[in-house]
């Protein structure tokens, strides 16, 4: 399918990533569809992708905003995102951060620790408003996903402890300017065993349940995002079971009337809408490997070198019989590579090559690392 945008590619300075937007609009609305059988409200984790033309798509279904900085809270505005559909989480709000977020008025502070809210609670209260918060809540729940992009486990730094809550509930009574409304918690990203979830439904009803043994009750729930994406198969569609994800919650997640339950969904979104094209600067031949090198690299897409992460890899151009390759970028750095052994049609300088599945935590890592070039974006539209 990207082969019959071979001519408009191959008037592209490479490397660029270009976005299908059709595609994208599909994902969405599928994953809208769902969530809307039981009235659940997706905030899209801007983390994944902040593109303009990314974000007008999100926004016009009617997803909010989930943010982990104020440069992302600003950028969710200037998109065109109500400040009431804004949410801001980070294990590291810096004061200044805070003070925009509330100047804004967005809808909630998913905070991460008792120091955060002692500060957010003087920030707001020098500005005489009051802060809505979720507190999120590190549940100890395993993932089973890769051990660099878990977060749900007292290991990890993210997230209030459970063992820390007997103490904190009290607290709120001296902090007039934070209101509690809300609970917090996301276990990792890119799962795809879903076991993970219904561990974490589970995990919650507990806790809410503690919470209301104490007096406190909450007008929503936020479990995060995590749905993982099959990045070995680009070409189906969906690739990410929305249709299982949603309905593990609803089977399993104790809500209570009135109350509305949150997601914050990014890689699930995005991922399959974007790849990364590159042009094959070069062939290597050695005595036991063959290497295919392109003009991007781990400065392009980082995922590779930093997790091991698995992107499928087209080559658009040859039609030949396949050989084996080891795919690697201009990088001064042994791990700037793409994959090993992969079956590819023999490659020949020129050619072009696509990553796939790149639509997420691709462009928005980029690093200027060796002087690079910021990379380009197209859209197909
Ligand atoms: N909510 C919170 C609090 C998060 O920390 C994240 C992702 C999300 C939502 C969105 O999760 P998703 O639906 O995309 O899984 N750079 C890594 C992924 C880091 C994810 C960080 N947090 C990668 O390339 O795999």
């Amino acid at each position: 399918m990207l082969k019959e945008h071979l001519q408009t590619f191959s008037q592209q300075p490479t490397p660029f990533y270009v976005y299908d937007l059709p595609l994208l609009r599909q994902t969405l609305d599928l994953a809208q569809a769902e969530a809307a059988k039981y009235d659940y409200h997706v905030h899209y984790a801007l983390k994944a992708n902040a593109n303009a033309p990314i974000l007008a798509e999100v926004l016009e279904r009617g997803f909010g905003a989930d943010c982990v900085s104020g440069n992302e809270v600003r950028r969710a505005l200037e998109a065109g995102f109500a400040a009431d559909q804004i949410v801001f989480a980070g294990v590291g709000k810096a004061d200044a951060e805070i003070n925009f977020a509330l100047n804004a008025n967005i809808f909630c502070f998913n905070s991460e620790s008792v120091q955060e809210l002692e500060v957010i609670q003087e920030l707001a209260s020098a500005k005489g408003k009051v802060a809505q918060i979720a507190l999120r809540i590190n549940p100890n729940v395993d993932a089973y996903t890769h051990k660099h992009i878990t977060t749900g486990l007292e290991e990890n730094k993210f997230g209030i402890n459970l063992w820390e809550l007997e103490e904190l509930v009290p607290r709120f009574a001296e902090w007039p300017n934070l209101k509690l409304i809300g609970l917090h918690f996301h276990i990792g990203s890119q799962i795809t065993d879903l076991r993970a979830f219904e561990n974490l439904c589970v995990r919650v009803n507990e806790i809410q349940r503690w919470f209301e043994e104490r007096g406190l009750t909450f007008s929503h729930l936020n479990v995060g995002g995590g749905l993982g994406v099959d990045y070995h198969t680009p070409e189906a569609n969906p690739i990410a079971d929305f249709t299982a994800y949603f309905g593990i919650f609803h089977q399993l997640l104790e809500k209570r009337p009135g109350q509305v339950v949150h997601f914050e969904l990014g890689r699930a979104l995005v991922a399959p809408s974007g790849n990364l094209i590159s042009k094959v600067l070069y062939l290597k031949h050695g005595q036991k490997t063959n290497f295919v090198i392109l003009d991007a690299g781990m400065t392009e897409l980082m995922r590779p070198a930093l997790y091991q992460a698995y992107h499928k890899i087209e080559n658009l151009t040859s039609d030949l019989p396949a050989m084996t390759y080891d795919v690697v970028g201009p990088i001064c750095e042994s791990t700037d590579c793409f994959s090993k052994d992969v079956e590819l049609p023999e490659t020949k300088r020129g050619d072009l090559v696509a990553i796939r599945t790149a639509g997420a935590y691709g462009e928005v890592m980029v690093s200027e690392y060796n002087l690079r070039d910021r990379v380009k974006a197209i859209y197909l539209s």
